[in-house]
């Protein structure tokens, strides 16, 4: 419960007061790696820099969108309901992540010779023909009416069923950008790291398939 006009301290209950201290720590973390980022444009950023920040965006992105989808099972299995209080901003900034990852690709790659000439056709041709950019770019376009209606007002406006409904598009972006990554690398003989992401992905959302489906089960017997 929100109750911003409490001013002293002994009026705060506990809850509040937790989440008074875990929300700028949360801030903090997720502000973390775009400080990281600024810092490092300082320093020497190896042989190919855009690459180093593209792929750094789009690495953060997928941790962000991992932490996300790991919320409820921790819930599950820690009992701590409030974390829940903490998703939506987590969610919040794997979208920023992922803004920002898609705007280095397209002023790195479609602004020709400076900002006043945009190789529009260029875009559209990579966006629709790569296989990994189309897996990319479906993430974070399956992305964007889940940051619109993050809102309370929105949670109101449709429901707390449809909006959860919604929101499950996250699954679909959590795959999607899980093949992508695959996609961009997978020229190299072993690419470790996508693959334990893919298996981050399927145990979370079969964590889920597995716990609704009890729940069916259970209810009706
Ligand atoms: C949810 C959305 C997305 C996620 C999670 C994501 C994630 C990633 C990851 C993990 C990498 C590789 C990092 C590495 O090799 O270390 C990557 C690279 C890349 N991504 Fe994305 N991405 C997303 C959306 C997009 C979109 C929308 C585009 C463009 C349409 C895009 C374009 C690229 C490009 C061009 C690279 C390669 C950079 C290079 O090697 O020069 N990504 N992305």
């Amino acid at each position: 419960m929100r109750n911003e006009g409490l001013g002293t301290r002994d009026q705060l209950n506990s809850t509040q007061w937790r989440r008074r201290v875990f929300k700028p720590v949360v801030w903090l973390l997720c502000l973390a790696p775009l400080a990281y980022l600024i810092y490092s444009l300082s320093l020497d950023l190896g042989a190919n820099p855009i690459e180093t920040v593209t792929n750094f965006t789009g690495i953060w992105t997928l941790r962000f969108i991992m932490v996300t989808l790991a919320v409820t099972p921790l819930r599950w299995l820690t009992g701590i309901n409030q974390l829940v209080n903490y998703r939506r901003l987590v969610g919040l900034f794997a979208f920023f992540y992922a803004a920002l990852h898609f705007i280095v690709y397209i002023v790195t790659t479609f602004f020709i010779e400076g900002f006043s000439n945009f190789d529009a056709p260029g875009l559209v041709a990579d966006l629709t023909t790569r296989p990994y950019i189309i897996a990319g770019f479906t993430a974070f376009v399956l992305m964007v009416p889940l940051a619109l209606t993050s809102t309370t007002g929105w949670i109101r406006r449709l429901g707390g069923k449809n909006w959860n409904l919604l929101h499950r598009l996250i699954y679909i972006t959590a795959m999607a950008a899980v093949l992508h990554y695959y996609w961009k690398v997978s020229v190299k003989l072993v690419p470790v790291n996508p693959r334990n992401y893919g298996i981050l992905v399927a145990i979370l959302l079969g964590w889920r398939l597995w716990r609704s489906v009890a729940r069916r089960r259970a209810s009706e017997a």
